[in-house]
This record gives C-alpha cells, structure tokens and sequence, in this order.
C-alpha cells in the first residue's frame, strides 16, 4: 500500500502525502506550487483558462492530453507527467506553439492565452500531420476567447503545426517515457485515514474491498461531474476512490459482435470505435464537451452519473447496450435503459460500480441515426438528444429501439412509438404518422433553462422524422445542413 500520490510536474518528481481528498489540482498548482501560469476563469470545465497537458503511458506510449485543472483532483495526477505553461519556453527560447502565437497577434488581454497555448501544445506534439483547419478548431472547442477572435489564434496553430514536432518535448519523450514507467508500482494507493481519504486501488478485487468497506466513499473516474459538486456546490467530500489506476476497467475490446468499453474508458478513447461503429456516433462524440472534457471524462461516468441529458446513454440504449455491475466480484448484467429508474436514482447497490458496458454492432439489416440537438455547436449538453436504430425487412421496419434524452427524467426508450412503427413502409411516410404521434404517449417533457416542453416535444417528433427520411433515402434525404468548413467559400 502506498501512501503518497506521485507525478512528475514539469520534469521533476513529486510526491504528496498530505492533502485534502477533494483539493483541485488547479488550487494546487497555483497556491502550493505558486506556478501562476495556469488561470482560473470559469471553475466547471467550460472557457479552458486552466488547461495544462497531462501524459500517461498507453500500450507503452506516452500520450498528452489537454485537462481542465479546475475540475481534476490533485490525487488524479497519480502516475502522470503533468506539464504546465510555466514550462514551455526554454532558455529563453518559446515553444513553436508560443512563438506562433506572438507572431499573429493571437493574444489581447491574455487570460485566455496560457490555456490555448497549452491545448496547442498537445495538438503541436500529438496531431499526425497534416493539421487541418477542422482538427484546430475542434482542438479549441474548449477555449473560449473574448477579445482577440479565433482567426489570428487559428492562423497561429496552424503555421505552428504545419511540421512534426522536433521540440525539447519531442526528444525527451522516451526519458520521460521511462521515467513514467519508474512510477508504475502497481501498489494500492491510501492517503488519509479510514474517516477522510484519497485511494486509488490498482485491481478490481482491491476495489471490490474498497467500497465494501466504503460504501459512502465517492467513486471518482474522470471528475468531469464530480470536480463541478466541489467547485460550484461547494460539497466537502471526505472519502473518493479513484478508479483511474484499475486497469481492467480502462479496457475496449473488440470480439466481432460487439464492442465492450471499461467503465474507464475515455471519451477521447471511445471516440474512434464508436465513429467506426456509425458515423453518428463519431459527430456525437466530436461534440461531446471539448477535447478537454473528452480526455478525462469516461463512458462509465457518463452512465453511471443517470444525468437525463447524457449524450451516450439514449445512443447505448437504441443499440441495445448491457450494462455490467460489479460488486465482491460477483457480476450482474441488465439492458442499460433498465439501469434508470428515475430521476438521478438508478439500478445500483450499496457497494456496487459500474464495470463495462457491451454495445452490439449494427446488423446487415439494421439501420442507425443518432442526433444532438443543443443551443451551440461545440461544448454544450444536449436539449434533446434522439437515437434509433431499425431492424428492416427489405423496406418494412420489423422492430425499432428508439430512445431519447432531455424528454424525460431519465435516458428512456419509446416503447409506444417502437410498436407503432412495426410494419410501417419505409417507402410509405404515411405510414410513419402513428409512430409520430405516439411519441406524445411515451413522453411529457418539461421546460427549463435549455428548453420548452412544446419545443422538446417537436424537435423528438422531428427527430424520429429525419431519422426515417434519411434511412428511406432518396432526394427527400437530404436532410443535413453543412458544417461551417463544408460550404463553398463565398
Ligand atoms: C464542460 C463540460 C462539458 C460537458 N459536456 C457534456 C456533453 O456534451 N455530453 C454529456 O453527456 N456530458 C457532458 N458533460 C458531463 C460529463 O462530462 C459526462 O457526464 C462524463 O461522461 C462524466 O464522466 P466522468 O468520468 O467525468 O465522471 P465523474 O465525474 O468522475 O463521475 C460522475 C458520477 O458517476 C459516478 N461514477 C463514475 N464512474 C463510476 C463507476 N464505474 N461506477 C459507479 N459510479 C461511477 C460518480 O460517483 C459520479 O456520481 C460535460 C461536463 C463538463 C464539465
Ligand atoms: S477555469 Fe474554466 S475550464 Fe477551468
Ligand atoms: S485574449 Fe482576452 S480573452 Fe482571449
């Protein structure tokens, strides 16, 4: 058992065996450390201010990507090299990335600087090239700026990316590298006491203890909800256990049927099985949050937090996702739309956690839409969130999974508008009309800031529509508009 959470911080080792479970690493890079580089607008993971590259081994690589510190816990950074904005420049001389941002005027006031450069930063050192205009601008979804405009900033990133790194970070990657792996002790990790502690056990079965002993603790996995109840509620949470150090949670795994995804995986993990899945499924998941958001927010998380307007569960509910609990290393497996009970309670026991969720591949016959439906293009949760996928029998629906999210208080399927579509002809809209108005009898939505009940009821209705309109195909399936970088230049 280890008791002292270890990291690198911009190339020197650290190790932090007193602190409060829920202390930020924002706070702690900037009232510890006094490294002042890294702002703090916000504080819930929307303008990027605070983003510093975090880099973890994967299949023996090290990989850097951009987090949000307001929201990450100072005990996440275990294992990691962590680098922030004080560290770029050496002797004197800037990052690529930095010099770039200079020459084209990409700054103004600047407190929005030292979070863009440092996503530039993983972009610079990461991206295959060529770097296109689309991968800057989805780099920089999560950074807002209020005075400069992205143009110069994006005139910036692409000159800076236009070549492979041959930075200092790039040549020290396999020191870095090995000196990630130094850390890598496989150990349990306790900081505190039995009454307030930060734990991070490195097996499922050191977990299944865990939260046997602990069943009020907390479970952490990428804090992108959890870093938000310290940050805006407020809430003094005494007991977390991380699940970031258990391997087995952070697997996917491909057998042909069916995609299973740890309940660790990542967002930014996810995003290219799921987009080679369906292409829906890879818009969904260039618009969920910010690349920030993605590289520590994790599929379990977003299952497991029962959010209403989670992205992924009515899309994993139309495939016809199983959910996998685990609790003392027995396992219960349920179709993920009967883990939601109601609103924020679901199908889960004291002591249980989420494990993995298996997500069955499209068939020959099966059809798939998927569509978010929000205020803003990038960085925002969903009004109303539509997936559906049609089992057809040449151009007959023999069965429908059609569910929703932001319609009810939990992700739910439309079970009446489902049997009201069976036998409908997909070359016969009319015959579509009583699965349409039986949406009214699944759902009584209601309105709130993002949205009016009558509003979410057309767009669902809209939704199911589209959906049918474009598996019917034709002209009449030219349904999408295109984005902003798709239309001619005018
Ligand atoms: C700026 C911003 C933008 C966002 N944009 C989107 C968006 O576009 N779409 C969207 O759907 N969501 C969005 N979210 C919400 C959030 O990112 C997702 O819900 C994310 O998937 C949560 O995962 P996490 O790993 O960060 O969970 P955490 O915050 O670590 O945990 C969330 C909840 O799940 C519990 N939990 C986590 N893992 C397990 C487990 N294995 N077993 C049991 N319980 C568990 C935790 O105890 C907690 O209650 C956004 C959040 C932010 C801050
Ligand atoms: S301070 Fe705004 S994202 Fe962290
Ligand atoms: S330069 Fe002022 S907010 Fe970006």
């Amino acid at each position: 058992m280890r008791r002292a959470v270890r990291f690198r911080l911009n190339g020197e080792r650290v190790e932090c065996a007193d602190f409060a479970p829920r202390r930020t690493l924002l706070d702690y890079l900037r009232e510890t450390r006094r490294l002042l580089g890294t702002k703090e607008g916000c504080g819930e993971g929307d303008c990027g201010a605070c983003t510093v590259a975090v880099g973890r081994l994967r299949e023996g690589r090290l990989v850097y990507e951009p987090v949000n510190a307001c929201i990450a816990l100072l005990g996440q950074m275990d294992g990691a090299d962590l680098v922030t904005v004080d560290a770029l420049a050496r002797d004197g001389a800037l990052h690529p990335v930095q010099e770039a941002m200079v020459a084209r005027h990409g700054s103004q006031c600047g407190f929005c600087t030292p979070g863009i450069v440092m996503s530039l930063f993983t972009l610079h050192e990461e991206a295959p090239r060529p770097v296109g205009r689309r991968m800057v601008e989805d780099a920089l979804a999560g950074n807002l700026c209020r005075c400069t405009g992205y143009r110069p900033i994006v005139d910036a990133a692409l000159e800076a990316c236009a070549e492979p790194s041959h930075t200092a970070f790039a040549q020290e990657r396999p020191a870095r590298a090995a000196a990630l792996a130094e850390l890598d002790d496989g150990d349990d990790l306790f900081v505190g006491d039995e009454a307030r502690f930060f734990a991070a056990p490195a097996s499922l079965e050191a977990l299944d203890a865990l939260c046997l002993r602990h069943p009020d603790a907390t479970l952490l996995a990428g804090a992108t909800d959890v870093g938000l109840w310290i940050t805006k509620a407020l809430m003094d949470i005494e007991k977390i256990v991380w699940l970031g150090r258990v391997r087995e949670l952070d697997v996917i795994e491909d057998d042909g049927e069916a995609l299973t995804f740890g309940a660790m995986a990542s967002h930014a993990r996810a995003y290219a099985p799921l987009e080679a899945m369906h292409p829906d499924l890879g818009e969904l998941m260039r618009r969920f949050g910010s690349v920030q958001v993605r590289a520590s927010g994790t599929v379990g998380g977003n299952v497991a937090n029962g959010s209403p307007i989670g992205d992924l569960p009515p899309a994993l509910i139309a495939l016809g996702a199983q959910l996998r609990l685990r609790r003392e290393g027995e396992t219960r497996d349920l179709p993920l739309e009967d883990f939601f009970i109601a609103y924020r309670k679901q199908d889960r026991r004291e002591g249980e956690y989420v494990a993995n969720l298996r997500v069955p591949r499209l068939g020959p016959d099966e059809a798939f839409r998927c569509f978010k439906v929000t205020k803003r293009f990038d960085e925002d949760i969903s009004s109303v969130m539509g997936a559906f996928r049609f089992d057809l029998d040449g151009r007959r629906v023999a069965g429908a999974r059609i569910a929703y999210g932001g319609m009810a208080g939990v992700p739910a399927r439309a079970r009446a508008a489902e049997a009201a579509l069976i036998g409908a002809s997909l070359d016969d809209p009319a015959s579509w009309e009583r699965a349409l108005a039986a949406l009214a009898q699944d759902f009584t939505p209601m309105s709130d800031h993002r949205a009016s009940a009558d509003y979410r009821a057309l767009v669902a209705r809209n939704l199911l529509f589209k959906a049918l309109l474009e598996i019917a195909g034709g002209d009449a399936s030219q349904t999408r508009l295109p984005t902003p970088l798709e239309r001619p230049a005018i």
